[in-house]
C-alpha cells in the first residue's frame, strides 16, 4: 500500500532557478540560500521517495488568464519544462506517474473535490525550482512527480480550509493505492512577498515564523485564516502559502518537525523551508537512528554558515 512518508515546503522563486542555471550558487548572496538546503538534499537521498506529489502554482505558462483551473492534477507520463521567455530551463523533463495520478483523480473527485485532469502540460519554475532545491541538479529527476497546480494568481483562489481538506482527500487516495510506494508531498511558494505597488518588497518575518510554527503544530488554526490576513500580513503574493496547507492536510495531525530553514531575502521574498514526518512516538524515536536530532544540528550548522557568509 502506498503511504506518505513526509511533507516538505520550499520556495519556488524564479531567481533561485536563474542562480542555479547561471552557476551563481557559490556567490555569497545565493550561498546563504542554498546552504540551508544542503542537509535537506541529504535527507532526501536517505528518504528515497518513489513518487513526489508537488503542489505549486503555474505562472501563466501552462494556463493563460483565459482559462485558470482552481486545482489541476497532472496525469501525463511527462511534463516538459516551459519556456518562460528565456527558453526552457536546462532541467530534465519531469516524468509523471499516470497510474497513481489517475487513482488520485478518481478518489478525490468521488470525494467531491472537482479537480481538472490535465493530460498535457508544461511546467514552469514553480515546479522545477523546488525539485532543484531538494534533489540538486541531476541528469534525470530521481523519481516520478505528480504536479498539482493551484490557482493563486487570479482572484478568487481557494481557501486555506479547502486546500487543507484537499490534502486530506489526497492522503486517503494515496493510502488506498495498492502498490507499495513511498510518497513525499511538496508544498511550494511563499513566504511573505509583495511583487508590486507601494508595499513591494514587503517581508514580515514575525508572521512567517509563526506560520511555520503553526504549520508544524496547529495547522487547523492556519486553515481558518482568511485570504485578507495573508495579504495584509504577508503581501499580495503571500497568498501562495495556502498551497502549503494541501501538503499539511496530507500528513497526520501530529508530525515531527525534522528540519527548518528560514532566510531573507531571496529575490524579494522570504524563503521558508520545513520537513515534516509522521510522528514517530517517544518509544519509536528512542530506537535506531534519530534524524530529527541530526537535522536540528544540521540546521544550527547552516545558520552558522549563513552568519559567516554575511
Ligand atoms: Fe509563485
Amino acid at each position: 500500500m502506498a503511504r506518505i512518508i513526509a511533507g516538505v515546503t520550499s520556495s519556488h522563486v524564479p531567481a533561485i532557478g536563474a542562480a542555479i542555471d547561471n552557476h551563481q550558487t557559490e556567490e555569497p548572496y545565493w550561498k546563504r540560500v542554498f546552504s540551508g538546503f544542503e542537509r535537506s538534499k541529504e535527507w532526501m537521498r536517505q528518504a528515497k521517495p518513489d513518487v513526489v506529489i508537488l503542489i505549486y502554482n503555474d505562472h501563466a505558462s501552462a494556463f493563460s488568464v483565459e482559462m485558470v483551473p482552481t486545482f489541476a492534477l497532472g496525469c501525463a507520463a511527462e511534463f516538459p519544462p516551459a519556456d518562460e521567455g528565456w527558453g526552457p530551463r536546462p532541467v530534465p523533463v519531469v516524468k509523471g506517474h499516470p497510474e497513481l495520478a489517475a487513482h488520485i483523480a478518481q478518489s478525490v473527485i468521488l470525494d467531491e473535490f472537482d479537480l481538472t485532469v490535465v493530460n498535457k502540460m508544461e511546467v514552469d519554475h514553480g515546479l522545477t525550482v523546488p525539485l532543484n532545491l531538494l534533489f540538486g541538479s541531476p541528469k534525470e529527476w530521481p523519481c516520478p512527480v505528480i504536479p498539482l497546480a493551484v490557482n493563486v494568481v487570479l482572484y478568487p483562489p481557494p481557501t486555506g480550509h479547502r486546500c487543507f481538506m484537499l490534502g486530506r482527500a489526497i492522503r486517503k487516495a494515496v493510502q488506498s493505492y495498492p502498490e507499495d510506494l513511498r510518497v513525499v508531498v511538496f508544498g511550494t511558494g511563499g513566504m511573505s512577498h509583495q511583487i508590486s505597488g507601494p508595499r513591494a518588497g514587503l517581508i514580515n518575518s514575525k508572521f512567517d515564523k509563526a506560520f511555520l510554527d503553526n504549520l508544524s503544530k496547529n495547522p487547523q488554526k492556519l486553515a481558518r485564516m482568511p485570504h485578507l490576513e495573508y495579504m495584509r500580513e504577508a503581501g499580495a503574493e503571500g497568498i501562495e502559502m495556502v498551497m502549503w496547507l494541501v501538503m499539511r492536510g496530507a500528513l497526520d495531525d501530529k508530525v515531527d518537525e525534522v528540519y527548518r530553514f528560514y532566510t531573507v531575502p531571496a529575490s524579494n521574498t522570504a524563503v521558508g523551508h520545513i520537513i515534516l514526518e509522521p510522528h514517530r512516538g517517544k518509544k519509536a524515536a528512542g530506537k535506531g537512528k534519530k534524524p530529527a536530532g541530526k537535522l536540528k544540528r544540521a540546521a544550527a550548522r547552516a545558520k552558522a554558515e549563513v552568519r559567516r557568509s554575511k
